[in-house]
C-alpha cells in the first residue's frame, strides 16, 4: 500500500492489520515513534494523521489511506514544530526522553489549533501523553515558550 509520510510517498508491504507504529518502526526504520503500552493508554506512539494526533499502536496501517502521516522525523517541517523543538532544548524538557516524540506531536497539534493555549488547554490536549519521569511542568513551560 502507498502511504504519505512526512511529505513523501512511500510504498509499504505490510499486513493490513499491522499497527501503523510497527510499519513505521520495523518496515520503514522510523524509530523515533515509540512503543510504550501497545494498548492506547500512554501516547508514546503518537503520530499525526492529517494534523490530528493519533495512537500509532491502535491504528491499522490499512486505515491510514491517503491521510498525511507526520512523525517526529518530519516535525521540523512545521513552524510550530521547530519552535517547540527549540523550546524543548532551551528548557531541557526530556529526562529519559522516551515519551517525548509523542509529547511533541501532541503539542504541535495543540499550537496549530490554539496558538495561545491556557494551562487548561495544555492540560486537556496533553492529558493522553504520559511521562514516567513526570516532566509535565517543563512540557507545559516549553509549550508556553513556543507560543510566546
Ligand atoms: Fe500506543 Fe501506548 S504505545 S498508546
Amino acid at each position: 500500500m502507498k502511504l504519505n509520510i512526512n511529505g513523501k510517498a512511500v510504498e509499504v508491504n505490510a499486513d493490513p492489520d499491522m499497527p501503523l507504529l510497527w510499519a513505521l518502526r520495523d518496515i520503514l526504520g522510523l524509530t523515533g515513534t515509540k512503543f510504550g503500552c501497545g494498548a492506547g493508554f500512554c501516547g508514546a506512539c503518537t503520530v499525526q494523521l492529517d494534523g490530528e494526533p493519533v495512537r500509532g499502536c491502535q491504528t491499522p496501517v490499512s486505515a491510514v489511506g491517503t491521510a498525511k502521516i507526520t512523525t517526529i522525523e518530519g516535525l521540523s517541517a512545521s513552524a510550530w514544530g521547530r519552535k517547540l523543538q527549540d523550546a524543548w532544548v532551551a528548557l531541557d524538557v526530556p529526562q529519559c526522553g522516551y515519551c517525548q516524540a509523542g509529547q511533541l506531536l501532541a503539542a504541535e497539534a495543540l499550537l496549530r489549533s490554539t496558538p495561545k493555549p491556557t494551562d487548561a488547554d495544555i492540560d486537556a490536549a496533553m492529558s493522553g501523553n504520559l511521562c514516567r519521569c513526570a516532566t509535565y511542568t517543563r512540557i507545559r513551560a516549553a509549550i508556553k515558550q513556543a507560543a510566546a
